[in-house]
């Protein structure tokens, strides 16, 4: 099949490669000449494990392409995927559709023949109706079907979960021929049982916001039952473990840590809130999850006053990981932006060491943070040391050398990567989430009272 993709972003690029790599032919278009010219070069301008040595094979095998210009591609191609940004608008949180509907327009002059025009990009419920009224208006001739077609892929594990997906999401308008059309194009997945599931175009859009709205809500969820454990002397780890194991529940984002960030919870929470504002219909669970995550991010900065006695004021803290998860160098919304300004603000110099995210960070957190050059640089001289993404790199630590580094040896372990007997043996005073005085210790220190 021929493969049109508007958008060579994160999943315009995914979706691009891995299509190409089923065999399809793909061309990858994005108004930026500079990021085509990178990619038409062998160049990848995102981190994400896999993917580089992925477009590199499909170019070679001239299955994969890159071009600003769209008429060509989009004429030729039996499917155009929409991939573009939906930014949160500024000021009310909507999803900004302006690059949605730009594309569509410029689809709609370049269409020849029966075309299926899918949108990739996150967009909120009725975008395809008014997708398809803008093409309408732009060409009454265009032969197209308007369908809905979400992305569920992670970043830092975007093309394993585009390879092997839970399932596939696809609304349309009753139109069997568009089915049969993204079928073909999804054919090597539920060939490997991945199901296809066929939805109405808005139940479609509205699946994608309510997967990402109920997993934030989840993590939401075991980090306030972490503060709790915390309070009565439980374990969370062990309470996550308990409830995941029933099926119901589920194992999975159940770790408890410093907020969730990213560029897709933070902003798709809040636009699936405005959508159900706008309705009548208020999603309040998802209203107090927004409120909630983004209180924690600066209530973890008092946890480390705490570890450090009281005061922060003249004290140096040694920061593990900047970007808002492992294995990906994105910074949007990452916990660690809102934790250093407030460890800054309560008086502490920082210093930062990330294994990837260093230009962006410079980006976003300017002069608040000096950056080291590795952990160990890192920690030297510091008065606590903070893990905020559990970059596996951080998971075997010299923990004796680390505590001879430190000026005293205090970590607050944001991600629960330690276990407390092993930190605690080298000297270290040690915060983690969740981690309770257990009962018998509780009782006895009650009874010593
Ligand atoms: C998320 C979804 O997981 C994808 O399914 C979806 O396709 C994507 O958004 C999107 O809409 O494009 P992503 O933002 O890449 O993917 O990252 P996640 O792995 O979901 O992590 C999001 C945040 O939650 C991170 O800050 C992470 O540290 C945090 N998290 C995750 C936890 O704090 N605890 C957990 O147990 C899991």
């Amino acid at each position: 099949m021929r493969i049109a993709i508007i958008g060579s972003g994160y999943v315009g690029l995914v979706t691009g490669a891995c299509l190409a790599d089923f065999g399809h032919h793909v061309t990858c278009i994005d108004s930026n000449p500079k990021k085509i010219a990178l990619l038409q070069s062998g160049e990848i301008p995102i981190f994400e494990p896999g993917l580089a040595s992925l477009v590199r094979t499909n170019s070679q095998s001239e299955r994969l392409s890159f071009t600003t210009g769209l008429a060509g591609p989009v004429g030729e191609a039996d499917v155009v995927f929409i991939a573009v940004g939906t930014p949160s608008r500024r000021g009310d949180g909507h999803a900004d559709l302006t690059f949605v509907y730009a594309a569509a327009r410029d689809v709609a002059r370049a269409v020849r023949g029966f075309t299926v025009v899918a949108t990739k990009s996150t967009v909120p419920v009725g975008t395809c109706d008014e997708v398809e009224r803008v093409i309408r208006k732009a060409n009454p001739q265009a032969h197209v079907a308007v369908v809905s077609n979400p992305e569920f892929l992670r970043e830092g594990a975007a093309i394993e979960d585009f390879k092997r997906p839970d399932r596939i999401v696809v609304g349309t308008l009753d139109d069997q021929r568009a089915r049969d059309v993204m079928a073909q194009v999804y054919r090597p997945l539920f060939l490997n049982q991945s199901p296809i599931l066929f939805t109405d175009r808005r139940t479609s859009e509205l699946i994608k916001y309510s997967a990402n709205a109920f997993l934030a809500m989840k993590i939401t969820f075991i980090n306030e039952i972490a503060d709790l454990c915390e309070q009565v002397g439980a374990h969370v780890q062990e309470v996550a473990r308990g409830i995941g194991l029933d099926n119901r529940i589920g194992a999975k984002f159940l770790n408890a840590g410093p907020g969730y960030g990213g560029s897709c919870f933070p902003k798709d929470t809040v636009a699936l809130m405005k959508t159900a504002q706008d309705n009548g219909a208020p999603l309040r669970l998802i209203e107090t999850t927004v409120a909630v995550n983004d209180q924690r991010k600066r209530a973890m900065a008092r946890k480390v006053v705490s570890a450090c006695g009281g005061s922060l004021r003249g004290k140096t803290v040694a920061v593990l990981g900047l970007t808002f998860k492992p294995n990906t160098d994105d910074m949007r919304e990452a916990p660690s932006i809102s934790i250093i300004q407030a460890l800054v603000d309560l008086g502490a110099r920082v210093r930062a060491f990330d294994p990837a995210g260093h230009e962006q960070a410079v980006a976003v957190l300017n002069e608040t943070v000096v950056l080291a050059r590795d952990p160990y640089n890192c920690v030297e001289g510091a008065h606590a040391v903070v893990i905020i993404t559990e970059w596996d790199v951080f998971r075997a630590l010299d923990l004796a050398q680390i505590a001879r580094q430190m000026a005293t040896p205090v970590m607050v372990d944001l991600r629960n990567v330690y276990r407390r007997d092993e930190v605690v043996k080298h000297g270290f005073t040690y915060a983690n989430l969740g981690d309770g005085v257990c009962g018998d210790e509780r009782t006895l220190s009650v009874a010593a009272e």
